[in-house]
């Protein structure tokens, strides 16, 4: 088997963390470049995202999140929060941004504009807030896997309470709202739900070859 999956296979959702390991800069910056560079539909990336590291916010946090251990004895807490919808503003933003970093006038941009503005754009506020938790899933998936390319530890959580963590951490009014969190850092030894097999579909219940 190769490393890569090897590694797939060492992760798991992490129940216990150990809480005397932290998650070294150096390392904490690789996983996070993993969120920057995740693929998002249009390349929009219409969410952003907290990494908690601030032990009282946690102890905050806790309550709301099924007094989960996860939140508190990890080293970080990643909060994955999405656009809850998308507006003008937000796509000349990120014409501007590509404007700029690929050195070209905005307007030759506006076949792309209107291109979003006849899509994301047009979408109901709600289908539009569906449409940015989708894409914040992305960069959790790439997060979980280069978690598990540096054998660090994670779990991906969705039990708390968004509305509670969109007050504590100030999300609404910068039109943000929790969408999933991850937990990272390392096991603890005491952890048995690392030592659980694996349970997945096989092959022929996952995958079609058509
Ligand atoms: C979106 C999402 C939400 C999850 N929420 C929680 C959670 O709140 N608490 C928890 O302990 N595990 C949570 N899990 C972990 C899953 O239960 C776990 O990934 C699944 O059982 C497969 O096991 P494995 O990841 O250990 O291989 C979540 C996983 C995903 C992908």
């Amino acid at each position: 088997m190769d490393t890569y999956i090897e590694n797939l296979e060492w992760r798991y959702a992490t129940k216990k963390f150990d809480q005397t390991r932290k998650i070294e800069a150096k390392d904490l910056e690789k996983l996070l470049k993993s969120i920057q560079l995740s693929a998002s539909s249009y390349g929009m990336q219409p969410y952003e995202v907290l990494v908690v590291k601030d032990p009282e916010m946690r102890q905050k946090l806790q309550p709301v999140a099924f007094n989960q251990s996860q939140i508190t004895e990890a080293s970080h807490l990643i909060v994955f929060a999405s656009l809850t919808s998308i507006s003008e503003e937000h796509v000349d933003a990120y014409l501007d941004n590509i404007s700029k970093i690929r050195d070209i006038q905005v307007e030759k941009l506006n076949g792309f504009k209107d291109m979003l503005a006849n899509t994301v754009l047009k979408q109901s506020a709600s289908d539009q807030k569906a449409w940015a938790e989708k894409q914040a899933y992305i960069a959790l998936g790439n997060l979980l896997s280069a978690a598990a390319n540096y054998k660090i530890d994670a779990c991906p959580m969705e039990g708390f309470d968004a509305v509670k963590f969109n007050e504590i951490l100030g999300l609404k009014e910068k039109g943000l709202s929790a969408t999933v969190i991850a937990t990272i850092g390392y096991r603890s030894e005491k952890d048995v739900a690392q030592h659980a097999k694996k349970v997945r579909k096989n092959e022929k219940q996952l995958f079609h070859h058509i």
